[in-house]
């Protein structure tokens, strides 16, 4: 695989380094799965993350992670990742996307990284959550988070050519949905309730062939940003808004000089040419397998994708965790 250096001196072999981050996660995360402990989980993916990315040669800063510095001992919002040699690069981490997910053993729950040039991730602070709509390459320009939802499916509709009857929407099932869920039905889209893990769906929603259209609803801002880095690659485009969830958060967000009405799209939330993304399955979904554990390592299933080359590879490795060839990984794909 080239080496060459894009604009931020960023190595194009970046995101076959970010998967190794991913996998050490995921696997760290699936060794406790369906214990039913969510903090254990996420507690020991973030420890195996945060161990290997200090194996990258980069001087990185957690833009996305596990929040403030107060609230997280590891991985929290500016802290220093990497070996410490150059690029300067941004990065956000969810080291498991799904931990309720995983802890009860249920499909779906990945380990996502996303990477870019310095400066290059825009995050509305000081809130929790945004509104998401998120579509593939053949519907980019087909949607407007301001317009109604009817108004959107039927845009992306025409847009692949198809009737909406044959389109698919995922949603996040929660009761802040119930209107949008019934617009969509109403539009006469068929829907996809998902008990969590957004980022997932967001890929899904611009990956070809995947038989998800389109993500509409109110999600996480961090998993927001993820999806957007996957799906600058996959040349679809994601729309966000802030979503406060009351009006002190409002209050809060606009002090602080947040636009809640400002809408972003892919490339403000994660900008430049240089952007990797990787996840990796913890419990087998519709878009990777998740983890196998054996006696002697596990095997794991990835996704990695590359803005400037668009490239998207998926990697089945097997990571032997015996004895003293703990650590290698043998890959294929
Ligand atoms: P966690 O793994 O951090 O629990 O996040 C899961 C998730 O479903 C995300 O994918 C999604 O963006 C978010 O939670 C939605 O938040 P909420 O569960 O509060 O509605």
């Amino acid at each position: 695989m080239s080496t060459t250096n894009g604009p931020h001196g960023i190595e194009l072999n970046m995101a076959m380094d970010l998967v190794r981050v991913t996998e050490a996660a995921a696997i760290g995360g699936a060794r406790l799965v369906g214990m039913g402990d969510k903090e254990s989980i996420d507690q020991s993916a973030v420890d195996a993350m945060r161990l290997t990315l200090d194996s990258i040669s980069m001087d990185g800063v957690v833009v996305i992670g596990e929040g403030e510095k107060d609230e997280a001992p590891m991985l929290y919002i500016g802290e220093r990742v990497g070996a410490g040699s150059p690029p300067q690069v941004d990065i956000a981490v969810d080291p498991i996307d799904g931990t309720t997910l995983l802890s009860k053993g249920l499909p779906g729950a990945i380990s996502a990284i996303a990477l870019s040039g310095r400066g290059t991730m825009n995050v509305p602070k000081h809130v929790v959550y945004m509104n998401k709509i998120a579509v593939g390459a053949d519907a980019r320009d087909a949607i407007d988070i301001n317009a109604p939802v009817d108004v959107n499916i039927k845009n992306v509709a025409d847009a692949k050519g198809r009737k909406a009857e044959t389109m698919t929407v995922v949603v996040l099932d929660r009761p802040r949905h119930e209107q949008l869920v019934e617009s969509v039905r109403a539009a006469g889209a068929r829907i996809r309730l998902i008990t969590d893990g957004d980022v997932a769906a967001g890929i899904q929603a611009a990956l070809p062939g995947s038989g998800v259209d389109m993500l509409m609803g109110i999600g996480g801002v961090s998993e927001g940003v993820l999806a957007a880095s996957a799906i600058r690659s996959l040349g679809g485009e994601i729309q966000c808004k802030a979503w406060p969830r009351d009006s002190r958060e409002r209050t809060a967000a606009e002090t602080a000089g947040v636009d809640v009405e400002k809408v972003y799209c892919a490339e403000e939330l994660v900008g430049g040419e240089d952007v990797y993304f990787a996840a990796t399955g913890a419990s087998s979904g519709d878009l990777l397998k998740g983890v196998k554990l054996a006696a002697d390592g596990a095997s794991t299933q990835s996704l990695v994708m590359c803005n400037r080359s668009g490239t998207v590879r998926w990697i089945d490795s097997f990571c032997n965790l015996a004895g003293s060839r703990q650590g290698i990984y043998r890959s294929s794909g």
